[in-house]
């Protein structure tokens, strides 16, 4: 999978990509995740990407020339399965889409700042939009790092223990079970009995009766969506 960045803040994608789990991806060659800077696309020579709304009112809009043109420029080199726009107005991200994007080969997603970006670019080249919850954020960076996270670690390969994400919260619309280590007495705090047992059968019927019990009291929407 690969997946292209635009953005204007590209400082602040320069880390989220480069640790742990989304890192081991990228060095196994399982995912591709290239960050662009939406200004050296401008044609403008002060590499303005922003102009003020026709509407009036504060705040500026990202006009259509630098995207295009950083759009054209990917689409040139290969195929793209989306081209993705964050914003509070897209569809909520859940696991159910983080699935299917993951199934994806190659990614736009094109991080909106200021005001948004010009209307015309979610007409024309914006195949779906996506918000990460029912908050505004100061832009799209963190939106599209949330996005990426959560779609890279199902790419199968990227975490370790392939099972590990087949057993998420929220995989089978159900939260985890709580998770214990050693050691199994902390000064008097115990780690329930049947976890000792070393009874696989008993203890993943225990497991799954506590991850159904803290779903229906903790998000008994879940069950609902079934
Ligand atoms: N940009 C600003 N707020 C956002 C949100 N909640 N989700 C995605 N992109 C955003």
């Amino acid at each position: 999978m690969r997946i292209d960045i635009l953005t204007v803040v590209p400082e602040l994608l320069e880390s989220p990509f480069q640790h742990s789990i989304i890192k081991r991806g990228r060095d196994k060659g399982l995912v591709e995740i290239v960050v662009h800077n939406i200004r050296d696309f401008s044609e403008d020579k002060h590499r303005k990407v922003d102009d003020y709304a026709f509407s009036g009112g504060a705040g500026m809009v990202m006009t259509i020339q630098p995207i295009e043109s950083a759009i054209n420029f990917l689409k040139a080199q290969r195929e793209y399965d989306a081209v993705i726009y964050t914003s509070p107005d897209g569809i909520q991200l859940n696991q159910k889409e983080s699935n299917k994007l993951s199934l994806l080969n190659n990614i736009i997603i094109i991080c909106g700042h200021y005001k948004g970006i010009d209307q015309r670019i979610r007409e024309h080249l914006v195949t779906m939009e996506i918000s990460i919850g029912d908050y505004v954020l100061t832009g799209g960076e963190l939106a599209a790092a949330v996005i990426v996270d959560s779609v890279v670690r199902l790419i199968p390969g990227v975490l370790s223990d392939e099972t590990s994400a087949l057993t998420d919260s929220f995989q089978d619309n159900l939260l985890s079970p709580p998770v214990y280590t050693r050691p199994a007495d902390y000064n008097g705090w115990k780690v329930p009995e049947i976890l000792l047992s070393g009874n696989d059968k008993l203890i993943n019927e225990w497991q799954e009766k506590l991850a159904y019990e803290r779903t229906k009291k903790l998000r008994p929407d879940l069950l609902k969506n079934e």
